[in-house]
């Protein structure tokens, strides 16, 4: 069993390069098999989602070349075959296979996606829109087939704007005939990177990044070439340690506008914020935080996958602070363990009211999902003594070199294998 071990309560100095976007590279692995070309990305993160996808891409035959942060993906010798339960369920994001699948062989088999469990997380929406582009849809226990004679372009509006559906119905769409318009499509940047690496293979996709898109099929994807955007939750998880801990902590390789909401939060807090150049700030500790209400939203609002981390953050504020989940209905799995820790916390369903200034002081605690695991270190950055993780690969899912990271700023964490 491996576990993260965590001594708190040191200064954060020095630079952190942040890398590239999970939730965009685990659609653009996906989407590289629309192509009958080489796809190459850059800035690929290491992370176990990547490798898992790598595993799929050679079920399907084909061939992969990951160094450092480049892979090339050729598709010449793809062949349509189940995606096994087993690959399937180690992420979320093996779903999008259903939508290249569908676009690329008018058929898929795939079983009910991972992922972490922050609620039901149904793929109603998904679902509905390959049925509105023609396709039969048939659940047989926990697999699902997907078959069609022919994609054809259709206006789907979604009931909520998921990020998932919006990226899988453009996935589907792309090689429709005919013309897709998604109505209230998600605007997440990582829908523009998804798109614009397909309109590079030779999409034709308008609109992403609003709440209306178009895509008008195209018979034949040929080769792409894109970058991962940088990744602003893992931008957003060490710019909250640098709130808590920095010293002239620089997060570099970020696009400022993807963590706007987060920033202003932060400066509303009175956290010393400073924009070097659009791709990096630097960040100083305040002496005391003012208390704040976060109620996390889509984008461009105050993104889900930060409210836990920030939710550390208002332990330490000076007065009492509320903090809202609004997207998934079990992203609170994390609070359990603040209190454990000393933090003065009133949970009540998806709502927060957290009150501080609080120590927190180190125990044994355990990453919950992904997020939670980030909120889990950086609370036993801050604590005093020891704190003990476990289930840390939920962490190692998404952030790349961590421990690597962190050390080279001046934190004291490591893994242990028991
Ligand atoms: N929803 C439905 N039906 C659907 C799809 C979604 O009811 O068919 C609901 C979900 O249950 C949820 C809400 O809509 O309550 C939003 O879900 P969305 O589809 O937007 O999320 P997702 O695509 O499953 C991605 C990220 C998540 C991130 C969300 C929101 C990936 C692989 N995952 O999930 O990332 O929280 O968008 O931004 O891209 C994480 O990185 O920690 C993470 C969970």
């Amino acid at each position: 069993m491996k576990q993260l071990v965590i001594e708190g309560n040191r200064n954060l100095t020095g630079e952190i390069k942040i890398s590239g976007a999970k939730n965009s590279v685990v659609a653009l692995i996906p989407a590289a098999i629309l192509s009958y070309e080489e796809v190459t990305l850059y800035n690929v993160p290491n992370i176990s989602d990547t490798l898992s996808l790598i595993d799929i891409l050679k079920l399907l035959n084909c061939n992969v070349d990951y160094h450092n942060d480049k892979m090339i993906i050729n598709n010449k010798n793809i062949e349509n075959k189940v995606i096994t339960e087993d690959l399937s369920k180690k992420l979320r994001a093996s779903y999008y296979f259903m939508g290249a699948l569908l676009a690329k062989f008018n058929y898929a088999e795939i079983y009910f996606p991972g992922g972490c469990n922050i609620g039901s997380r149904p793929i109603d929406f998904h679902i509905k829109g390959f049925e509105k582009l023609g396709a039969e849809v048939i659940i047989d226990g926990n697999k699902y087939i997907f078959k069609a004679k022919k994609l054809k372009g259709a206006k789907i509006y979604l009931d909520f704007a998921s990020v998932g559906a919006t990226i899988n119905i453009m996935l589907a769409a792309v090689k429709a005939e005919g013309t897709t318009y998604i109505s209230n499509a998600a605007k997440e940047p990582e829908i523009v990177n998804i798109a614009t690496l397909l309109n590079n293979m030779g999409a034709k996709i308008t609109g992403a990044g609003t709440s209306e898109i178009k895509i008008e099929g195209v018979e034949h994807l040929g080769k792409g070439v894109i970058d991962v955007i940088p990744d602003r939750i893992e931008a957003g998880t060490y710019v909250i340690m640098g709130a808590l801990l920095g010293k002239k902590l620089e997060i570099s390789g970020i696009i400022e506008d993807h963590i706007e909401a987060l920033l202003s939060k932060l400066k509303e807090m009175g956290v010393d914020i400073k924009v070097v150049k659009d791709s990096k700030i630097i960040i100083n500790a305040p002496e005391s935080l003012r208390p704040i209400n976060v109620k996390t939203l889509v984008f461009p609002g105050f993104a889900t996958d930060l409210g836990q981390p920030m939710s550390v953050l208002l332990t330490q504020a000076n007065g009492m602070s509320i903090f809202e989940e609004t997207i998934y209905e079990n992203r609170m799995g994390h609070i359990k363990y603040l209190q454990k820790m000393g933090a003065n916390i009133t949970l009540t369903d998806r709502t927060a009211i957290i009150t501080g200034p609080t120590k927190l002081y180190g125990t044994d605690v355990v990453a919950t999902d992904l997020r939670a695991g980030a909120a889990m270190v950086i609370a036993g950055l801050i604590a005093e003594g020891t704190t003990y993780v476990e289930e840390i690969e939920h962490v190692l899912r998404g952030y790349e070199n961590i421990i690597e990271k962190l050390t080279a700023v001046g934190a004291k964490i490591e893994i242990i294998e028991e």
